[in-house]
């Protein structure tokens, strides 16, 4: 669409949440960030932006629950991703010799994605505010694949997946993104269970940087393998039969432990509980269980909140859990609600 210059076209952004399948991490690199090889895939759990014009001189943020909750505290605003990634794409676009008018936009924000969770939410709300801010301000052809991957780089590690998000094999840092076939048939569900823990991206880096890590590399075999085999057309089914090798191919699980030794207790009593392997998303506290379909992952929901009523389960934290059921369903961070 056209946009006149200097005008601002309201716009809405679906950025859904990352789970990570696999995660091995293969040691640190020059610029201090980790080499990775993970099996990502997007879900429907997904948080909502509406983008229009801020009518003042600067960018504006407005911070919405999904109303089952206080509304979630994502720290000062300026450090906020969403205003960072307009800023961005600003000054991409300046740096690219477009001097059209780019007036301050203001973003309605509803988060549904637990903060700091392991499921990258404030990335992937990034990449849909640039993508956002390009479409309202009718610069979306402005910025080629190249440009955009490059300033989703810079704004964060995740943030390249989300580009196309869909499943994935991402290396390096988190920017070569190897887009795979999703598994055949209905797409797998997964029930999602976050303490209300605190456990910081960089303080899990740094504890695995000081060697809390398992031995052995078997987290980059199982990796690479799935990657593999999910390239070569692999079934829901199948993929379910591989719950046990995914849910204990993190190499961060050590370190995130570490910060909250809890942790072991709680994800040990969830796989009893559910009869099923438990796995951790990224640097975590999100705990996963795949599941044939999200009406499964539904069920797990109402056991596993049943179980914590009644104090057959108990899971550290100040506050109570996030427990959501959800689908792999492969979209994109920028595909319109
Ligand atoms: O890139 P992002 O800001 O999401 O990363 C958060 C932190 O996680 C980084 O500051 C770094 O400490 C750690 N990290 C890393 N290697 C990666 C990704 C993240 O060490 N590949």
């Amino acid at each position: 669409m056209t946009v006149p210059l200097g005008r601002v076209t309201p716009v809405v952004r679906v950025a859904p949440a990352k789970l990570n399948l696999t995660l091995a991490v293969m040691g640190r690199r020059p610029d201090g960030f980790h080499a990775l090889h993970s099996v990502m895939a997007t879900l429907d759990l997904a948080d909502r932006l509406a983008m229009g014009p801020a009518f003042g001189p600067e960018d504006r943020l407005h911070v919405v629950g999904d109303g089952s909750g206080p509304v979630p505290d994502l720290g000062p605003v300026e450090d906020n991703l969403v205003l960072r990634a307009i800023r961005a794409a600003r000054q991409a676009l300046r740096a690219g010799g477009d001097d059209r008018p780019l007036p301050a936009l203001a973003v309605r924000l509803e988060k549904r994605i637990p903060v700091a969770a392991g499921l990258a939410g404030g990335s992937s709300d990034a990449v849909a505010a640039l993508d956002g801010a390009l479409e309202a301000w009718g610069a979306g052809d402005l910025l080629d694949p190249e440009a955009r991957a490059a300033v989703a780089g810079s704004l964060g590690s995740d943030c390249p997946f989300f580009l196309a998000g869909g499943w994935a094999a991402v290396e390096g840092r988190g920017e070569r993104v190897r887009p795979l076939p999703p598994p055949r048939g209905e797409a797998p569900g997964v029930l999602l269970v976050t303490p209300s823990v605190s456990v910081p991206t960089p303080a899990v880096f740094e504890r695995y940087a000081a060697g809390v890590r398992p031995a052995g590399g078997a987290a980059l075999a199982s990796s690479t393998h799935l990657a593999g085999e999910l390239q070569a057309g692999l079934s829901t089914a199948r993929l379910l039969e591989r719950a046990g090798v995914l849910a204990s191919a993190n190499d961060l699980v050590p370190a995130t432990v570490a910060l909250v030794p809890e942790l072991v207790a709680a994800r040990r009593a969830l796989a009893r509980l559910l009869e099923r392997p438990v796995g951790q998303s990224g640097s975590g506290p999100t705990l996963w269980a795949l599941s044939p379909s999200k009406a499964d992952a539904l069920g797990d929901a109402v056991i596993v909140r049943a179980a914590l009523a009644d104090g057959l389960l108990s899971l550290p934290g100040d506050g109570p859990p996030f427990i959501a059921a959800a689908a792999l369903v492969g979209g994109s961070a920028t595909a319109p609600s």
